[in-house]
């Protein structure tokens, strides 16, 4: 599903971020990215769907990421971003999460049910006709992935999908992913929630991948608990 050879970047004011990744992922496979804050993950991740492009070659479904191809990349690989708010920009939570049906060629009845039943299933049914800038941070974070969720890419990537959620809000997350049967790619910093949501993880250093293993292992080596 997923092929990444020899991808290296740099921001225009920094050093290397990237520097040669190899990553392969199955389709319907949950894979942690962990590493310390700054080694590269988000960099990485935003490759894989075309925000970034670095040099290397990325593959995903068969299709090359490249600028002529990122429409069709876009519709396989669902991005929820490490601050929710940038994915926000509607008047009501309800529109938001309808959003990219719409724009998918849904009519508008359908896309308000299966928006409707989307937030019901994440709890946040009080908050439908709320401005999203209203939300507390974890109720905004559910209502990105909810929009993402209901495009149904092959490929799912959560940047810090935990952060600001309370206990019982990470347990339903972490619920609602395993029933998901995309490929998943989770960014955090939570161990006990990426053994839970992933078989295998990848430990990012410095802009490389320097081990990948069942999930438990690699936490365990790398006391990452
Ligand atoms: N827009 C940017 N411009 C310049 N440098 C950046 C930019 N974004 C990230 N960097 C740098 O690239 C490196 C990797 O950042 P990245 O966000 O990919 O790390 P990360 O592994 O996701 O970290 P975290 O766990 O803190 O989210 C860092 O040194 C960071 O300072
Ligand atoms: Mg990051």
């Amino acid at each position: 599903m997923i092929r990444v050879s020899d991808l290296r970047y740099q921001y225009s004011d920094s050093g290397p971020v990237l520097r040669g990744i190899n990553y392969a992922q199955g389709s319907g496979e949950s894979v942690a990215l962990l590493g310390a804050n700054g080694s590269g993950k988000t960099t990485f991740a935003l490759h894989l769907n075309g925000i970034l492009q670095g040099q290397g070659q990325i593959e995903i479904d068969g299709i090359r990421v490249e600028s002529h191809t990122l429409e069709a990349v876009r519709r396989k690989v669902g991005f929820v971003f490490q601050s929710a708010e940038n994915q926000l920009f509607l008047p009501t939570v309800l529109e938001d999460v309808m959003f990219g049906l719409l724009n998918q060629g849904v009519g508008v009845e359908e896309a308000r049910q299966r928006a409707m039943q989307m937030i019901v299933s994440l709890n946040l049914e009080a908050y439908a006709e709320r401005n999203p800038f209203h939300l507390s941070a974890g109720e905004k974070r559910r209502a990105a992935l909810g929009g993402v969720l209901l495009m149904e890419p092959e490929v799912l990537i959560l940047d810090e999908p935990t952060t600001f959620l309370d206990p019982p809000g990470i347990r339903s997350l972490s619920q609602m992913l395993n029933r998901q049967s995309m490929a998943k790619i989770i960014i955090t910093h939570d161990s006990r929630f990426a053994i839970e949501t992933t078989t295998r993880a990848v430990f990012f250093e410095k802009g490389q991948i320097v081990a990948e293993g069942p999930t438990r292992e690699i936490i365990d080596r790398f006391g990452w608990l």
